[in-house]
């Protein structure tokens, strides 16, 4: 395991995926009944971004930084943007909530949160940042073991996200698998897949696997800027049983998402690969 999230934490990619992630909650949180969310690949939960990591890649300078400027952003993002001033007193920007303390942002007090992390260090770093939060279940092991040992919560509704690092070449053959095998066990949840826009190949493969995979209700999201060979060129979330008027949210806010990211023009898709 070589990933360190630290080195591209607030980056385009996770402005995109924690803008979506948050429109995930906030449509939990329209009924009163508990929900519980799930994080495979949780990460540390908070990243410093005036850390070594962090400045070397400078990542966050495209991704949080450009972001947070500008006019107010849509009521939908102001969330998002409400978890990351909640992790920088003082408004400077010093670091970056992951996913984990995004979602914390936004779950109530009959919410739970289990969260999954395969790295020692990136999981001792997310029990100390969650410690003595009754709410919150932090588990050192491997995400799509996790899927197994604890769908379906009790709770019976809330969200999956997959954030896998895509390190292993099979990794979007093991996000399907994980996908199938997790929707027989919990088939209401809402399912958030991550995934990077590098080889137009790979993902071609990815869409025809999920469309040959029995799954229904699939709704691609995607952003992408000027493709160069071999590096990231966007990134999208593929969602299962996303919930009511998503995709038409999404198809205002990602184009707003965008030109707060670039100048240049970039493009954002919303398709339903496989519909209901
Ligand atoms: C993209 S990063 C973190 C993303 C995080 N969900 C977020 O949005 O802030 C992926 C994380 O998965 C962890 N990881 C890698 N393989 C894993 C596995 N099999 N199970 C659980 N975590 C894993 C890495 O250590 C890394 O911290």
């Amino acid at each position: 395991m070589n990933y360190r999230h630290s080195y591209h934490a607030g980056n385009f990619a996770d402005v995109f995926k924690h803008v979506v992630l948050t429109l995930l909650l906030q449509a939990l949180r329209a009924k009163d009944k508990p929900f519980c969310y799930l994080d495979t690949h949780a990460g540390a939960g908070r990243y410093n971004l005036l850390g070594e990591a962090a400045q070397k890649t400078g990542e966050y300078r495209e991704g949080i930084a450009r972001f947070q400027k500008g006019p107010p952003v849509p009521v939908e993002m102001a969330d998002y943007l409400a978890a990351v001033r909640a992790v920088n007193e003082g408004g400077e920007l010093r670091c970056y909530p992951g996913s984990p303390r995004v979602a914390r942002h936004l779950l109530r007090a009959q919410d739970r949160m289990v969260l999954m992390e395969l790295h020692p260090e990136e999981a001792q770093a997310l029990k100390l940042e969650f410690r003595g939060d009754p709410q919150v279940h932090v588990h050192h092991m491997d995400g799509f073991s996790g899927l197994k040992a604890f769908l379906p919560p009790q709770e019976r509704r809330g969200l999956v996200l997959i954030a896998p690092p895509f390190e292993r070449v099979d990794e979007f053959d093991r996000v399907v698998i994980a996908l199938q095998a997790a929707h027989a066990r919990w088939s209401t949840a809402i399912y958030a897949v991550w995934y990077p826009l590098k080889d137009p190949q790979e993902v071609k493969r990815f869409y025809r696997k999920l469309a040959g995979s029995g799954l229904r209700k699939l709704l691609l999201a995607e952003i992408s800027f000027h493709a160069m060979p071999g590096q990231l060129y966007g990134c999208g979330m593929v969602i299962l049983n996303p919930p009511w008027g998503l995709d038409e949210r999404l198809k205002r806010l990602l184009p707003e998402l965008l030109a707060r990211l670039r100048d240049a023009p970039g493009g954002a898709r919303v398709e339903w690969l496989v519909p209901e």
